[in-house]
């Protein structure tokens, strides 16, 4: 049985007014977030993973960014219809998301107890003060902070790294989202503290059944986390599939080379590991055809001219390149 789709997100496309125009940072974006199940966004620097989540926050920097078309369908309803006050009862109730660098978050100046207090609040106006903070001290303890009555009384400064991530999880928490958008949460971490985060992601969503959009440059994360994946490439969507598959079964080079360039224990040591040649093109200045052709070891003329559509290729996989199936036929096959 397949899992219920609890967030769409069809042909979306978001914009930026810059000095030399208009770009598109995400172009015809497309994919299904199913309820308990985790989507991962994953790609560059630049290649639209933060302006999509934005997106479908509605939270994109005004008045520069704006949505062009598309829909984002949370059950049936059309965030980007909603009025901004509709909206605001979503955030936090229904999506929420937690941030990169925690420290940019939280409010330096409040102590913990308080931002966790005014999360629960916002949400739950009719909680008794004792209520909302016999609830603060169990979300911190829920999210692993070591004594939390005393904890909540401090300052995100007296915090280490890790320990402010958990408490911006445990603000996502504290309204039960049925989606949490995790923008990069463990990149500023060092990877004993990620691996640790990334576990609690996963016993929180295992015990609440929320849906969570991951999004991470890592591959190694990705695979450690989701169940599906779209891979980014300059704003578009180059692949998208169930994690296994994308795995054994990469069909769009840029795919096939973030995934060279993964550090395997079966290689011999010293080997230097492979990476991709040159970089993502400027929004501003993109080729006519296919946006990685400048970096693609499999371009034909073709690829120069026509952008290549987004092919099903199988059921529940996705790519776009004309030449998916010589580079299948080079790996293995379904
Ligand atoms: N405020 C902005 N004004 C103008 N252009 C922007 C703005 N924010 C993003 N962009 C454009 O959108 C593109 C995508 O940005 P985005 O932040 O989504 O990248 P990303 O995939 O999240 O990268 P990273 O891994 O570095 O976080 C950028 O390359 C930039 O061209
Ligand atoms: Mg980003």
């Amino acid at each position: 049985m397949t899992d219920p789709v609890l967030l769409k997100v069809k042909n979306l496309v978001t914009a930026f007014d810059v000095e030399s125009g208009v770009i598109h940072a995400v172009e015809n974006v497309s994919f299904d977030v199913k309820s308990g199940k985790t989507l991962g966004i994953v790609g560059e620097s630049g290649c639209g993973k933060s302006v999509t989540s934005l997106s479908i926050m509605r939270l994109l920097p005004k008045p520069s960014g704006y949505v062009v078309s598309g829909e984002i369908l949370l059950d049936k309803l059309d965030l980007l219809k909603l009025p901004p006050q509709e909206m605001r009862k979503i955030r936090g109730n229904r999506i929420s998301m937690i941030f990169q660098e925690p420290m940019t978050a939280l409010n330096p100046v409040h102590r913990i107890g308080k931002q966790i207090r005014e999360a629960l609040h916002l949400h739950h106006s009719e909680m008794s003060d004792a209520l909302i903070l016999q609830e603060s001290v169990a979300l911190l303890r829920k999210v692993g902070i070591p004594a939390p009555e005393q904890r909540i009384n401090e300052y995100p400064h007296q915090l280490s790294g890790g320990m402010r991530q958990r408490v911006m999880i445990a603000i996502a928490l504290a309204c039960r989202p049925e989606i949490l958008i995790a923008d990069e949460p463990t990149t500023a971490l060092d990877v004993t503290i990620q691996a640790q985060i990334l576990e609690l992601m996963k016993s929180l969503q295992k015990e609440s059944g929320m849906s969570i959009i991951f999004i991470t440059h890592d591959l190694g994360v990705i695979a450690e986390m989701c169940d599906e994946v779209v891979v980014m490439y300059a704003g578009k969507v180059a692949e998208k599939a169930n994690v296994l598959d994308l795995f054994k079964f990469p069909r769009h080079p840029y795919t096939k080379g973030l995934m060279a360039s993964i550090p395997n224990l079966d290689m011999p040591p010293k080997e230097k590991l492979q990476t991709i040649e040159g970089v993502v093109p400027e929004l501003t200045a993109l080729p006519p055809g296919c946006r990685f052709q400048n970096r693609c070891v499999f371009q034909i003329p073709r690829c120069h001219a026509i952008s290549p559509p987004l092919e099903q290729v199988h059921e529940n996989h996705f790519v776009s390149c004309f030449r998916w199936q010589e580079i299948e036929a080079k790996t293995n096959s379904h």
